[in-house]
Order: structure tokens, then C-alpha cells, then sequence
């Protein structure tokens, strides 16, 4: 089966359970995971099993519906614990405080009958998953105007279809362009140290029939320089009112790369990764992970010794002036930014 015909996040009807790819097994061994239970809900997306910050937003608005499914009594204490134990699952993102927040005010909304409080949930959380697929594509269809055929565009973690429902937002422009016939040639960083864009970027691409080649992070300079590169585009977790973005770990690294080599440098941006609350970059909590991210995992046995220090914060904040335009649903926009 060719994972791009799989939805990212899904949900069984019949069981009322969220469904989503395992990512942390890809791209070897393609397993789904059954969720219904707010702790394992909130496990899976601190391991990563679901990731990118759309992928989460969805995956939490549909696994709090199907946790409130299953509340058998004190439905609202229930429904605000579950709310706040996935919530607070990952600090970047976010999708995942603003999805939580429409599924917490769709709950508040509703009559007090429990199945008329279910039914909100349940229409709330199916928007929150048919906007993602929509805003998606659209962002697809603005991105494309951006680039050509023939292009060599340089990708920066995984910002495609497996952290949205369908399509991505940094990769969609390449699927929809595939789709009518277009080539590209698409370069994923490997993204040091969880390897989203050598795993799934790179599998993404490559089931999607693209030329794609991974290069390991170190090597973007050099390669910017031959010239093979004709725009970068990437995702993000959180753009502040002044445009600052935070994204994967090593974004802020290509984007000055990228003003250096007068190679555009693109953010796809969903409106819901635009957050209003938030002045600046400076203002975004950014998570730190495992030391042994970085000194023992892909490795056979340890490899630093023992007894480092570990730096391994999971994003950077590229800073607005870096940022040649944000694409969004809603169309492109060029400095100076002020959501
Ligand atoms: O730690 P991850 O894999 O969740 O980080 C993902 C990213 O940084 C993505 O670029 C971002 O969430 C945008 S996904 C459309």
C-alpha cells in the first residue's frame, strides 16, 4: 500500500477510536495505532508516533471525542482532565492548544445533555480534521505558483502529508504540482537528531515518485552553492504577530544559509500556526527532549561518552527578516509581516 493513500490521523466510526500511522516506525514497517484513552493519547504524541504541528492539532481534537466517548460519569470533569493531560503533551505547536480550545469551547457551548454535548464534540472535531485536508491543498495550490517545473527545492524536516491529514503544507505545492504532471527534485535535510526528513520526508517524496535526494544537514551550504537549489521551502509550529517563526531544530540555520545564497526561503503557514497571542519570538516556549535523542537512538551502541552535556532543543525561531513570504491558505504574504 502506498502510504500517501492513507490519511495521517483518522477515526473509526464504529469504534470510536483515533487512528493514526505510527511515524516512529517509519519508514521501515508501516503500523497503525488505535487511541482512545487521554495518557496514551498524550504518550503518543510526545514520542513523536503522531507529529507536525497540523498532524497534532487533528490527532488531539479527534482522540478527546473519542476519550469522551467513553466517560461513563462526572462528564465534565472528565472531558477538562483529558482535555488538559493532551494539551499539554507538547509546548510548541500551536495547533495543539488551539485545537484543545475549540473542542473545550464546543463542550462549553452545547446543552448540558451529554448527547447533545457528545454530538458538539463530535461535529467539532470532525471541522477541526476536513479544514486541515482544505486548508492543505490550498496551500498547495498557492505554493505552486511560487516555483516551477524543473525546480530543486530544499525541505527542512517533515512539513508534508504525514504531519497534516493529507497533502502537508511545506511538501503540498510538490504533491499538487505531481499531480499535474510536474517534476521537481526535492531535498530533504536529514534533520538531526529524529531524522523526520530522512525517514519520512524522504519516504513521503519517494512514494509520491519524486526525485529525492537526503543530505545530512552539514551539507546544505555546500550543496545551495551549486546552484541546484531554487527555493527552501518549510513548515512551522508557531508564527508569532511580528512573523518570528519556530520550527524543527536547524530551520533558522538554512534560512540564514538561504539569505546568504539569495535562495528564497519559504514558510507554509496554516492561519492556525499564527498565533495572535504571541508578540514575538522571544515569547515562544520552545521543548527541550531525551539527551539520548542525540548520543545513543539510530546508533548500534552510544555514541558520545558518558558524563556530556546534551543540547537538544526540538525547534529554533527563525527570526521575520529571514522569511522571503509566508503561504497560506489565504494566499501569500511578503513582509513587513504584522498578523
Ligand atoms: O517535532 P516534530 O516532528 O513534530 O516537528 C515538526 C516540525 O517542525 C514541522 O516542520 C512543523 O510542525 C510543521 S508541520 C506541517
Amino acid at each position: 500500500m502506498n502510504i500517501l493513500e492513507l490519511d495521517t490521523v483518522s477515526f473509526d466510526t464504529e469504534t470510536n477510536e483515533l487512528i493514526i500511522i505510527d511515524q516512529t516506525l517509519l519508514p521501515g514497517e508501516l503500523q497503525m495505532m488505535r487511541l482512545s484513552d487521554a495518557s496514551a493519547i498524550r504518550e503518543a504524541i510526545k514520542r513523536l508516533c503522531v507529529r507536525g504541528a497540523p498532524a497534532i492539532g487533528v490527532a488531539a481534537a479527534l482522540g478527546l471525542y473519542a476519550c469522551a466517548c467513553r466517560i461513563q460519569q462526572n462528564f465534565e470533569a472528565e472531558f477538562l482532565r483529558c482535555a488538559e493531560l493532551i494539551e499539554t503533551a507538547r509546548p510548541t505547536a500551536v495547533n495543539l492548544s488551539w485545537a484543545v480550545k475549540r473542542m473545550r469551547t464546543a463542550f462549553q457551548k452545547s446543552s448540558a445533555s451529554e448527547a447533545l454535548r457528545l454530538e458538539a464534540l463530535r461535529q467539532e472535531a470532525f471541522s477541526i480534521r476536513d479544514e486541515d485536508i482544505d486548508v492543505c491543498r490550498r496551500i498547495g495550490e498557492n505554493g505552486l505558483a511560487l516555483i516551477s517545473n524543473g525546480d530543486g527545492i530544499l525541505t527542512h524536516c517533515n512539513a508534508g502529508q504525514l504531519a497534516t491529514v493529507r497533502y502537508g503544507t511545506a511538501l503540498a505545492p510538490i504533491h499538487v504540482g505531481v499531480r499535474r504532471g510536474m517534476n521537481f527534485r526535492v531535498y530533504t535535510d536529514e534533520t538531526r537528531p529524529l531524522l523526520q526528513g530522512a525517514r519520512l520526508s524522504a519516504f513521503e517524496m519517494v512514494s509520491a515518485g519524486v526525485e529525492t535526494t537526503v543530505l545530512c544537514d552539514n551539507m546544505a551550504a555546500s550543496l545551495m552553492k551549486t546552484g541546484a537549489i531554487q527555493a527552501v521551502f518549510v513548515g512551522c509550529d508557531r508564527v508569532a504577530r511580528n512573523g518570528d517563526t519556530a520550527n524543527k531544530i536547524g530551520t533558522l540555520g538554512v534560512a540564514i544559509m538561504a539569505k546568504h545564497f539569495g535562495i528564497p526561503f519559504y514558510v507554509c503557514a496554516p492561519t492556525s500556526t499564527i498565533d495572535l497571542d504571541c508578540p514575538n519570538g522571544e515569547s515562544i516556549e520552545i521543548e527541550n527532549r531525551a539527551d539520548e535523542e542525540v548520543t545513543e537512538m539510530w546508533y548500534k551502541e552510544r555514541m558520545a561518552p558518558e558524563g556530556v552535556k546534551v543540547y537538544n532543543p526540538a525547534f529554533d525561531v527563525t527570526d521575520a527578516d529571514l522569511i522571503t513570504a509566508f503561504v497560506t491558505e489565504n494566499g501569500i504574504v511578503y513582509p513587513p509581516y504584522a498578523f
